[in-house]
C-alpha cells in the first residue's frame, strides 16, 4: 500500500495541495477586507460627480485646468446653473439624464452629495465590476458606503476643497490609490492618510476654514468698532494673514511655539494678547470644538484608533 501511495497517489496529492494553497492566495488573500491598490484597468479616467454642488464644480475646473487626460465626466444636473456651466465650459463634461446613468458610465464615481441624502440615493443605484467609488461625504467610512452598494465595488475617501479650482490646496486622500494620486496631484497635492482615524483628523482640520475666517471678521469687527473704515481694516488684516500663512509655511517641520516668540517681544502687546487669550480659555475653547465636531463625524463610524 505504502508503496503504491508512494509511485501512484503521492503526486496527486503533492499538485491537490499545491492547488489549494494556490487557491487560498487566490480567494482568501484576494478577498482580504484591506483595499489593495488598484488601476483603473483599462487606463481610461471616466469620472462621474453625484451632486453638482460646490465642491465637484471646484474638483473638474481643478482637473480640467491641468493637464491631467481624462477621457470623459459625466455630471449630475442638479446643481442646474453649475451644471450648465461646467458642461459649456468644458468640451469633455457631459450632463446625464439621471444618476443610473452616471454610475454606468463611469469607472470612477465621486460622491459629492450631502450627507443627508447620500444613503438614499446610494442604495437605489447599481454599481458595476471594475468601477471605484470615492466619497466626499465627511460622516461616512469606507465600510458604512460599501455596504450601502453591497460591498461590489471599492469605497475610498477625499476632502478636496474648493481651492483645487485654482490648483491650491492639498486633497487628503484614504486608503491609498493610484487614481485619486494621479487626479489630486494635479490639482495642489496629495496627502495619504495611513488609516481612517488620520483620514478623519485631516476632515476636522479642513473644517477650520469657517473659524478662521469667523476669528478675522471678529478682528475686523472690532477694528471698525473703534474708528477704521471697513475698506482699511479689511485690507490690513488681508495682508497681514497672508504674510504670516507665508511666513510659516518657508519651515518646514512647523515650529509654531518658536514662530509664536519670534513674533511677540517680551512685554509686548503680541504676548499681552496670548495671555489673556489663554487665561479666558481660548484655547481650551477651540480644542473642545474640534474634539466635539471629531466626534460629530466619527459617532456612526467604526474607526480603527
Ligand atoms: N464644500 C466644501 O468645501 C466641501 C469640502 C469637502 C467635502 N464636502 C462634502 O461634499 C459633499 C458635497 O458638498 P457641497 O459643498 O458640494 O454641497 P452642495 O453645494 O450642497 O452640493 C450638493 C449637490 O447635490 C445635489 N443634489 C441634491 N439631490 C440630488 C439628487 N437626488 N441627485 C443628484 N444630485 C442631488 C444638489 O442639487 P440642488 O442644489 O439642486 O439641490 C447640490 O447641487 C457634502 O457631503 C460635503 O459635506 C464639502
Amino acid at each position: 500500500m505504502d508503496e503504491f501511495f508512494h509511485k501512484n497517489l503521492k503526486p496527486v496529492w503533492l499538485l491537490s495541495n499545491f492547488v489549494l494553497f494556490f487557491f487560498y492566495l487566490l480567494v482568501y488573500k484576494g478577498s482580504n477586507k484591506k483595499y489593495k491598490e488598484q488601476n483603473l484597468k483599462d487606463l481610461q479616467l471616466r469620472l462621474g460627480f453625484l451632486g453638482t454642488g460646490t465642491i465637484t464644480n471646484a474638483v473638474i475646473r481643478g482637473i480640467c485646468k491641468s493637464d491631467l487626460k481624462v477621457n470623459s465626466i459625466i455630471i449630475s444636473s442638479r446643481n442646474a446653473q453649475i451644471a450648465r456651466k461646467l458642461s459649456h465650459d468644458f468640451s469633455n463634461v457631459e450632463i446625464a439624464k439621471n444618476n443610473q446613468e452616471i454610475v454606468s458610465r463611469s469607472n470612477l464615481l465621486f460622491v459629492a452629495l450631502r450627507t443627508q441624502i447620500a444613503e438614499q440615493i446610494l442604495k437605489s443605484l447599481i454599481f458595476h465590476k471594475g468601477q471605484k467609488i470615492v466619497t466626499f461625504v465627511p460622516t461616512t467610512t469606507c465600510a458604512i458606503l460599501s455596504g450601502w452598494v453591497d460591498n461590489v465595488v471599492p469605497v475610498l475617501r477625499a476632502v478636496p476643497l474648493p481651492f483645487v479650482a485654482e490648483h491650491k490646496s492639498a486633497t487628503p486622500i484614504f486608503p491609498a490609490d493610484a487614481d485619486l494620486r494621479k487626479i489630486f496631484a494635479k490639482t495642489g497635492g496629495v496627502i495619504e492618510a495611513r488609516n481612517e482615524h488620520q483620514f478623519n483628523l485631516f476632515m476636522i482640520a479642513s473644517s477650520l476654514m469657517g473659524i478662521y475666517f469667523h476669528f478675522s471678521g471678529l478682528c475686523d469687527e472690532w477694528m471698525q468698532d473703534r474708528g477704521l473704515a471697513p475698506k482699511q481694516s479689511s485690507l490690513y488684516l488681508a495682508t497681514l494673514f497672508l504674510t504670516l500663512s507665508d511666513e510659516f509655511a518657508k519651515q518646514i517641520p512647523i515650529d509654531f511655539k518658536a514662530l509664536e516668540q519670534k513674533y511677540s517681544t517680551k512685554g509686548g502687546t503680541n504676548e499681552l494678547i496670548i495671555s489673556a487669550f489663554e487665561e479666558k480659555n481660548g484655547g481650551k475653547a477651540l480644542k473642545s470644538a474640534l474634539d466635539e465636531a471629531f466626534y460629530y463625524i466619527t459617532k456612526k463610524a467604526d474607526v480603527d484608533l
